[in-house]
């Protein structure tokens, strides 16, 4: 690689369904000069996150999407090559939002230093990033899980799911978890220390969590919809509560893919009968406890109460193989691109 060259990628066109190679280009450029109040960051890590893909399509959400022809977005562990800021010297770590590409200009004030002596750096991209803040902010606040309860969380061995767990096995709950394959599952039990992780790939997949949610469900942490959520919903308990976090199962639906049997009325009548409580949030909602969970999760990583695993492709080409990979579970742990070693 040219250290000159800027490579980016972009957004070529934009998926149909499940994104394909083409949907993405690497380009060359020339590298940013930062302007005032700007620096110049060089990407070491990048993370790659499911929320992306709702990023790829025009449909209106709740963040603008990414241009056709612009950099995919994403957020970044980066050290300061350029710094006409004060407070900001060649060499420090930052944690930023770069996107997919080698270098970018940034505004200071929207970066946070990292201390790599406080913990390894690629955490302040999972456990103590977005993703672990998403877990303790999503299930404390609206999971509000009591001890001896039962909480459910899919994608159990993933950035959020992992976290949510083990957040719900300190506070003295059972906790079962769902995950795709014999490997995660072991992995969740084993290292995590769930109580039990059923694998959504089994045939006997709604009997067998069933069976290991003898008491109910008391707290469902929705990180996946689809058959998943199928398969939770008749074992809700009465005032179980559903942080909504996310649908990855249905992240690359089409309009065609929107068949079959309308389950509003039966969804609706448990959320009657039942006095459910599910509820929507976005991990930015709770961005004033920024500093609690740094504080808590923090000390729990650093006392081995809380564990995570992180699942890094070398080379910012590999992002888009190992994006599409993510959609389908191929990850295995936080997924992050080493983008460059130093
Ligand atoms: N609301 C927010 O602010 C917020 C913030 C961060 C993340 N999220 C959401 O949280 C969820 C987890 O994100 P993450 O970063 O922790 O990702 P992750 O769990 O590290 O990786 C995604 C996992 O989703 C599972 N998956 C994919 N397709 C599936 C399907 N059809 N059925 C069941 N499972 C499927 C796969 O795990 P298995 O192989 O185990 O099935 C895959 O490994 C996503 O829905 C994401 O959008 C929301």
């Amino acid at each position: 690689m040219n250290p000159a060259i800027n490579r980016k990628i972009i957004l070529a066109s934009r998926p149909v369904g499940e994104p394909a190679d083409s949907d993405f280009r690497l380009v060359e450029d020339v590298i940013p000069q930062p302007g005032p109040d700007q620096v110049l960051l060089r990407t070491l890590y990048l993370s790659l996150d499911p929320y992306m893909r709702g990023r790829l399509s025009a449909a209106k959400s709740y963040a603008e999407p990414v241009a056709l022809g612009g950099v995919i977005v994403g957020g970044t562990i980066s050290r300061v090559v350029e710094s006409p800021v004060a407070g900001l010297v060649p060499g420090d770590l930052v944690l930023g939002y770069a996107g997919w590409q080698d270098y970018a200009v940034a505004a200071a004030a929207g970066l946070q230093v990292i201390d790599p002596t406080l913990a390894p750096v690629t955490t302040a991209l999972g456990v103590l990033g977005m993703p672990g803040m998403t877990a303790y902010c999503g299930l404390l606040n609206i999971g509000k899980p009591q001890r001896g309860e039962t909480v459910v969380v899919a994608a159990a061995s993933g950035a959020v799911g992992s976290v949510v767990g083990q957040i719900a096995r300190l506070k003295g709950c059972r906790v079962v978890g769902i995950a795709g394959g014999a490997r995660k599952c072991a992995f969740v039990v084993d290292e995590l220390g769930f109580d039990a992780c059923i694998d959504h790939q089994r045939p006997d997949f709604a009997v067998a969590l069933a069976s290991a949610c003898p008491r109910g469900i008391d707290v469902y942490f929705e990180n996946v919809g689809g058959a998943v959520f199928d398969a939770v919903l008749p074992l809700l308990n009465m005032f179980a509560r559903v942080p909504v976090c996310g649908l990855i199962a249905s992240y690359n639906a089409t309009a065609e893919d929107a068949t079959g049997p309308d389950r509003t009325r039966a969804v609706m009548r448990a959320i009657l009968t039942h006095r459910l409580t599910f509820r929507g949030f976005i991990v930015s909602d709770y961005a004033a406890q920024r500093q609690e969970f740094l504080e808590t999760v923090g000390a729990w990583v650093r006392d081995g109460s809380i564990r995570y695993r992180e699942d890094i492709v070398e080379g910012l080409e590999q992002a888009p193989a190992a994006f599409r990979g993510l959609l389908r579970g191929a990850n295995f742990g936080k997924l992050l691109v080493r983008v460059s070693a130093a």
